[in-house]
Parts: C-alpha cells; structure tokens; sequence
C-alpha cells in the first residue's frame, strides 16, 4: 500500500483558507501535502474517489464526556473516539467529571496513556477547575497544563465560589487556556427538570429559569473582563445569554461560546414527545431561544458547536422523569442534525464547516488543527450532505443509545473519516483503490 493517499474530486471546503471549490487533496506522511486539480506532486498514492461529495478539514469537538475512568458502562475512551470517528471528528476534548475527576496531572496522565493505546483519533482531556469538582478551593492548573490539559472545566457543575472562578481566569490569561464555563446557579435551577415554562406546568416538574444560566453568563462576563482571562461559555442555551454574549464581545471582553445541535434543533416541546431522552442540561428551550441561537451563530457571537456527548446507560434513562440522568448521546448525529439547518437554510454549509473545524482549533489556540493547510496533520472528514440514513442506535459505536433521535431519518451522513492520514471510519459505499 502506498504510503499517500490521494481524496479525488470533492468538493474541498477549508474555512480556514477561504476554500470552496471541487478539488484533490493529497495526503502524505501523515499531513497534508497539496490541495490542487492538476497532476499531484507524487506518482504513487492509492486514491479515495470523493466526487459528490464534501471533503473539509476533520470536526473538533471541544466538549465531549468520554466517561473514562470510573463510568465505563456507559462509555469508554475506545467506544468513545470509535462513536467521534463515525461522527466526522478527529479531535475531541474530554471533560473531567469522571470518577475520580481529571483534577491532578496524575489523572491526565492517565486519560492520556488510555487514549493513546486504545482510542482510535485524538483526544485532548480538559482539567478541572476546581479540587475534585466541588467549586470550592482552585486545582493546581499550572500541574495539569504540563501534563496535556488544554482547557479547565468542572463541567456538570459551576463554579459557586466567584474567588475561586476569579483566580482561574487570572491563570487563563497568563497561560492562554481557556476556561470552559458551565453556567448554572444551583439556587435558581434547584430539582429543576426541564425548562421553567409551559412544558414545565404542563409536565408538572420543577422547572430551570432562563435566569439560572443567565445570572451565572453575567458573573463570569464580568469576571472576564476584570481579570482579562478567556472565559468560554459552554452550551449556551437562552436568548439573554446570547445577549450577554454579544454585549460583552463588543465591549472587548475576551468571551467565547458553544452551542450544541440538540439547543439548536430542538425545544422544551420536544421533552413531552421524547421524554428522558430529551432531558438535558441545561435545558431544551423555547423556539424563540432556538431562532436567537442561530442568530448569534450566524453572527459570530456564538463562536462553535461542540456536542456535550453525554452518554448514559439504559438504565439512567429507564425511570422516572425526576430520577434520569441529564444528557443526550450526540457525536453520532451532530452532522445530520446541523445538516437538517442547512437544507433549512438557516445555517449555511461554510459556517457549519467553521464551526467544527476551524472556530474550536482557535478556541483551544492551535492554529495546526482545524485546517487543511499543507504541513497540517492530515485529518478529514468527507461527508455526502444529502444521503439519508436512520438512526439506528444499535449501530452506534458509543455505549450511549440515549438521543431522542433514534429512529428518525436524518440527510447528511459521514462517508470517511481520516486520523493522521489513516481512514479511522468508512461508510461501506467508500472504497480505497
Ligand atoms: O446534560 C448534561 N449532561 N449536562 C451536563 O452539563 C453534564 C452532562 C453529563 O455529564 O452527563
Ligand atoms: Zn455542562
């Protein structure tokens, strides 16, 4: 087998350069060697014929939950990265609310070790923010980050002490990572269970206001702009936090923020039709949420789309609305569902691409990742944006069945996914001659 592969005739989208035309993309040694349509620059490569296709740099997901230590029945680092491969991403960063949490560089060594012998594309793990994810007293950042945490999170949690919160953001500013911040007042959202509205009445469960994410954007906006640390608001999911968000990036705050597929194609409507399935955290919203969320997409004030793959068992689903866990398994149905935006057309197919390649790759500050650039490491994902497929969630390689849309048909499948020049996930109409 030639050590370089040839992608013929897609149609090659690279946000990062401003590309979009039909195009061949060679691979060699790993990275990428050549985008062009004359003769490549070697003579031998074996070739993946892309023609109808899209061929855009590899997804990155900045928000994942890959379980691993101490949840592995509801997934593994290798069920993991197989479920990321068959959604298109050769990059995922893995949150610390494991048992134990990633709160020491112990613990990152460990994830890391994992992922390099049994996970099939790259993971970057994110630390904690705080010893052992109880918002109390600060980890120690400075160990984790020389041992490979690219950001601090304690997501599933906020951060309650503001001090604590405060001294993490000085820490960002001088060590350029940034902190990933789950916005939740736990006063506010307290046995919350679905949005705070007509669902909520209508269910007869404790409803989560918009205010329980809203107050806690305000906090750390503030926060942000006091200290001059990089605050990144994680699954953004109301109108007045995209507002906030807006506010506080015209007024130089350094602000990011991501928005998953489920709070942009789905509403607290949806919660009465899906049940467990749709409950989340935070929240499914309301359509009007919904439309001011893909504005600010649209608009740059939200800057990616990561998916908050939460994958729970069976059993975490099976019960009691009040008793099941929060989160909806999402690597393997992030495309089609930003797909069915697409064809929409309320979102379009550059800024999709964007928002999983080129907008997390900045977030995270690695300018290598998220491109298609010669010299990049070779990660791609070619994609048919109009064959339908059923959710089969069977198929899926993550342990987590729990989407609310299993048995729905979706447009927008992956075809191939390629890790550093190797095919990690091909669709079985996809051969390599
Ligand atoms: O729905 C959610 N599930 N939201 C979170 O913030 C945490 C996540 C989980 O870990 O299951
Ligand atoms: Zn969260």
């Amino acid at each position: 087998m030639p050590d370089s592969l040839l992608i013929r005739r897609g149609r090659v989208i690279d946000p990062s350069q401003d590309i979009d035309k039909t195009a061949d993309v060679l691979i060699k040694d790993q990275k990428i060697l050549w985008i062009g349509t004359d003769k490549p620059p070697v003579d031998d490569y074996a070739v993946l014929d892309a023609s109808g296709l899209i061929v855009c740099p590899g997804f990155i997901d900045l928000h994942c939950h890959l379980r691993q230590p101490g949840y592995e029945a509801k997934e593994t680092i290798a069920s993991g990265t197989w479920a990321a491969a068959r959604g298109g991403f050769t990059t995922v960063c893995c949150m610390p609310n494991t048992n134990p949490p990633l709160d020491s560089g112990d613990m990152l060594n460990y994830v890391r070790t994992v992922a390099f012998h049994e996970g099939i594309i790259r993971v970057f793990p994110i630390g904690c923010i705080s010893v052992g994810r109880k918002g109390e007293e600060l980890a120690d950042l400075n160990e984790m980050e020389m041992n490979g945490a690219v950001a601090f999170s304690d997501d599933g949690s906020p951060v309650k002490n503001a001090d604590v919160m405060r001294r993490a953001l000085e820490y960002s500013r001088d060590f350029k990572r940034p902190i990933i911040d789950h916005c939740e007042d736990l006063a506010l959202a307290k046995d919350g269970q679905v949005n705070e509205g007509v669902v909520s009445l209508e269910m007869g469960l404790k409803g989560i206001p918009a205010a329980a994410e809203e107050s806690m954007v305000k906090r750390d906006i503030d926060l942000a702009k006091e200290t001059g640390g990089h605050v990144h608001i994680a699954h953004v999911s109301t109108a007045g936090s995209a507002d906030l968000i807006r506010a506080a990036k015209e007024d130089g705050v350094h602000v990011t923020a991501e928005v998953t597929p489920h709070h942009l194609t789905l509403t607290e409507d949806d919660v009465i039709k899906y049940g467990t399935l749709a409950k989340v955290n935070p929240p499914l919203r309301t359509k009007a949420d919904t439309i001011a969320l893909l504005r600010a997409l649209n608009d740059s004030v939200i800057d990616i789309v990561a998916t908050d793959h939460a994958p729970h068992t069976k059993a975490d689903k099976a019960c009691v609305f009040d008793k099941a866990a929060f989160g909806i398994s999402g690597l393997e149905t992030a495309l089609g569902s930003l797909v069915s935006l697409i064809l929409k057309s309320e979102l379009t197919l550059n800024n999709m691409i964007a928002a999983l390649t080129m907008g997390p790759a900045r977030v995270l500050g690695y300018a290598k990742l998220g491109t298609l650039e010669t010299g990049a490491p070779a990660d791609v994902c070619i994609f048919d944006l109009h064959k339908e497929w059923t959710v089969d969630v069977e198929k899926f390689g993550s342990k987590g069945k729990n989407t609310p849309l299993a048995g729905q048909t979706l447009k927008g499948k992956v075809m191939s996914t390629i890790y550093m020049g190797r095919p990690v996930y091909m669709d079985d109409a996809m051969k390599i001659g």
